[in-house]
């Protein structure tokens, strides 16, 4: 007989965006003359960059011809993209990385959401509340929770992030293994300073931890002061892993691209309490299971660090910034207290009720989609989630409606 993983059976259904699309659709049944807009999902909007688009048709071109084309290409990423990462997204900011320690992928989700394969079931795990979903469902999955019990895993160390710690969780009171972090956040686009992020490594190298630090909206960091990469902390090559992606960078959500850094120096541990290094485990575990990027777009990838690149990435990104501070500006004017939207894509609201009572209400008075906080854990009860990822007029627009709904 075939038995399932019956971790499986512990997941909670997560119901946030077909929630969301539920009352979405019966508001428009009720209302079809009232037009909604979109300010929940966070899935960019705007085209890809030229400088991408160029170099995408000429790979294109080279895979039709005898002299160009390219069959299996090394699992890793080919060169030239893996040597422009190194240099422009870390040797430039001081950070020490090889090319050969950054793995291309086809997303941090799935990098994210894998890792946790390398590690033993018993390892105990710390993840922020409020929080991208994969970490703690990835968890669950392989068997390292218990069960659901008011709102939260068993067997998980919850790093509450809240107003009184202005949302970057304090160090765990017990040891653990295994620390997710994400800066600038996902929800709620705080972001985490060098003296902050030196604490946790120093922690993961007392407790002889690993921190995975997700970075996928690096690109949004405009504050000089703020750490980019968690390699920029002394030490943080031998506990670290980091994660990047071109899906918010570059406009790449479609496209698919992006990379995880495992330095030679990062280290866990076996049974013996021998050290041993993560780079083979995760070069094997990609090689084994996962074929490489297409040529096409790793090309597309690379243009964006030439200099044209660069530009329209950041104009793109000004863009979504511009529109964040739009959207700070009313719920300011408006008196609620939030955080993000500086460095970050993303306003994390206090609404000063029920996430979905203020989600409801958005919708209602104004055509409005927010995403209630409540969806990613049990700290985002009372928040609500803004996107920036929507056009200048559309934000302009939502906010008009949102001032003379909330005034
Ligand atoms: C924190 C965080 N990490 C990773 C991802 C996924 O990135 P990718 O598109 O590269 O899979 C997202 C996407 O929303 C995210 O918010």
């Amino acid at each position: 007989m075939i038995h399932i993983n019956e971790h499986y059976l512990k997941l909670q259904a997560s119901y946030l965006f077909s929630d969301i699309a539920r009352r979405v659709a019966s508001f428009q049944e009720a209302h079809p003359d009232r037009e909604v807009i979109k300010l929940g999902i966070g899935d960019v909007t705007q085209p890809l960059p030229p400088a991408c688009i160029k170099a995408f048709h000429a790979a294109v071109d080279e895979m039709g011809s005898r002299d160009g084309f390219r069959g299996y290409g090394p699992e890793q990423g080919y060169a030239f993209l893996r040597e422009a990462i190194a240099r422009e997204d870390f040797l430039a900011r001081g950070a020490v990385v090889a090319s050969d320690e950054i793995f291309v992928s086809d997303g941090a989700k799935c990098d994210t959401g894998n890792i946790q394969e390398l590690f033993g079931l018993d390892a105990k795990i710390a993840i922020p509340d409020p929080v991208y979903p994969v970490y703690l469902d990835t968890n669950v999955m392989a068997g390292r929770t218990g069960g659901f019990k008011d709102g939260r895993y068993e067997g998980i160390v919850y790093l509450d992030s809240t107003a009184a710690n202005n949302y970057v969780p304090e160090l765990p009171r017990e040891p653990v293994d295994l620390i997710y972090l994400c800066f600038p956040n996902n929800p709620t686009g705080s972001t985490i300073s060098k003296e902050q992020l030196r604490r946790w490594v120093d922690f993961a190298r007392e407790h002889k931890a690993l921190i995975l630090f997700d970075a996928a909206y690096e690109a949004f960091i405009r504050d000089p002061a703020l750490p980019h990469s968690i390699y920029e902390i002394e030490g943080a090559r031998e506990v670290a892993v980091e994660f990047r992606s071109f899906s918010k960078s570059a406009g790449f959500t479609g496209t698919r691209c992006a990379y995880t850094v495992v330095p030679r120096d990062c280290m866990a541990y076996d049974r013996q309490g021998n050290r041993q290094p993560l780079h083979p485990l995760w070069n094997r575990r990609h090689c084994t299971k996962f074929n490489g990027v297409s040529y096409p777009v790793q090309r597309a990838a690379e243009a964006v660090y030439s200099p044209e690149g660069k530009a329209q990435c950041k104009e793109l990104i000004d863009g979504y910034l511009a529109n964040a501070a739009l959207i700070a500006q009313a719920m300011r004017d408006l008196g609620y207290r939030f955080v993000g939207g500086d460095n970050a894509p993303y306003i994390w609201i206090d609404g000063r009720r029920d996430s979905w009572e203020f989600f409801d209400l958005l919708l209602d008075k104004a055509g409005v989609v927010c995403t209630p906080g409540a969806g990613f854990g049990k700290c985002g009860q009372g928040y609500i989630r803004i996107s920036a990822f929507n056009s200048r007029e559309n934000v302009v627009r939502a906010m008009e409606r949102i001032r003379a709904a909330l005034a």
